[in-house]
C-alpha cells in the first residue's frame, strides 16, 4: 500500500517496530498528562485492555509523571472475577498501577464482576460525574472492534455512557465498555496498533468499511510497520 489513509483519524504515526511505539507513544501520554494536570489540575485517563499496550505500560513507569494528580479509568473490562488474569485491571495494575505511585482512589476500576448490565449502570454514574476523558487509549482487534465495541454487536449503537456487552465473539463474551460517544468526547484518543494481525483490518478501514475503530473520531493511531497493510 502506497500511504495508509484512515478515514476520520487526526493523525497516522508509524513507528519502526513495537518497542519504538511503546517508547513514543508513553512519552506522548506523559506529555497529555502533564497538559490536562496544567490546564486542570488533574489527568482523566481510560486505559486499554489486550496485549498491545503492555509494553508502553511498562515504559510510562519510568517517565516523571505525578501520579498524585492522575485518575485511571478503563475503556473496558471484561466479566470475569476480580483477579482473573484475564481480566484488563490485571494487566494494568500489574505492568504499571503497582509500579507507580498512584494513589488506590485514584483508580476507578469497571465492577465488571457483577455481570455486563450491574456493571454498566454503576460505571456510567461514576462516567457521567467525570466526563469528558482527557484521553483514551485504544487498542484494535483483527476485526476493527476497538474497547468492546464489536461489529454488528447492538453495544456499537448505544448512545449510553458505558454499555454492557453479550456475545461478543473475542472471549469472554460478556463485557463491559465505555460508549462510543464517551470514547469520541475524549480531549484526547491514542490508538495503538501492533502487528501482521492488524493489516486486514486497517485495509478494510482504508477502503471506508465503517468498523468500529474507525468510528472513532479525531483519533491519533500509532501503527507499527508490520500492521501497515501491504
Ligand atoms: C480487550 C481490549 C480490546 C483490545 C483489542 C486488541 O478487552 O480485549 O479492550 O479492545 O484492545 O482486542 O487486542 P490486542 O492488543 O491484544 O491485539
Amino acid at each position: 500500500m502506497t500511504e495508509l489513509i484512515l478515514p476520520n483519524a487526526r493523525a497516522l504515526v508509524i513507528h519502526q517496530d513495537a518497542d519504538q511505539m511503546a517508547s513514543a507513544v508513553s512519552q506522548r501520554i506523559a506529555q497529555i498528562i502533564t497538559q490536562a494536570q496544567r490546564a486542570r489540575g488533574i489527568c482523566k485517563i481510560a486505559l486499554a485492555g489486550g496485549s498491545t499496550p503492555r509494553r508502553c505500560y511498562l515504559d510510562l513507569c519510568g517517565l516523571p509523571i505525578d501520579w498524585r494528580y492522575v485518575h485511571v479509568y478503563f475503556g473496558d473490562e471484561r466479566c470475569l472475577p476480580i483477579g482473573d488474569l484475564e481480566r484488563n485491571d490485571t494487566m494494568t495494575t500489574d505492568a504499571l498501577l503497582s509500579h507507580v505511585a498512584i494513589p488506590v482512589e485514584n483508580i476507578h476500576t469497571i465492577p465488571a464482576e457483577l455481570g455486563p448490565e450491574a456493571a454498566a449502570a454503576r460505571y456510567s454514574q461514576l462516567i457521567a460525574q467525570i466526563k469528558p476523558l482527557d484521553l483514551v487509549l485504544l487498542g484494535m482487534g483483527e476485526d476493527g472492534h476497538t474497547a468492546s465495541l464489536f461489529p454488528g454487536n447492538p453495544a456499537l449503537q448505544s448512545i449510553e455512557n458505558v454499555v454492557g456487552v453479550f456475545n461478543a465473539p473475542k472471549p469472554p463474551p460478556e463485557r463491559v465498555t465505555l460508549g462510543m460517544a464517551i470514547l469520541n468526547a475524549a480531549h484526547n484518543k491514542l490508538f495503538l496498533v501492533s502487528g501482521e494481525g492488524k493489516r486486514a483490518a486497517l485495509k478494510a478501514i482504508a477502503r471506508g468499511e465503517p468498523l468500529p475503530a474507525s468510528e472513532v473520531r479525531e483519533a491519533v493511531w500509532h501503527i507499527d510497520r508490520k500492521a501497515i497493510p501491504e
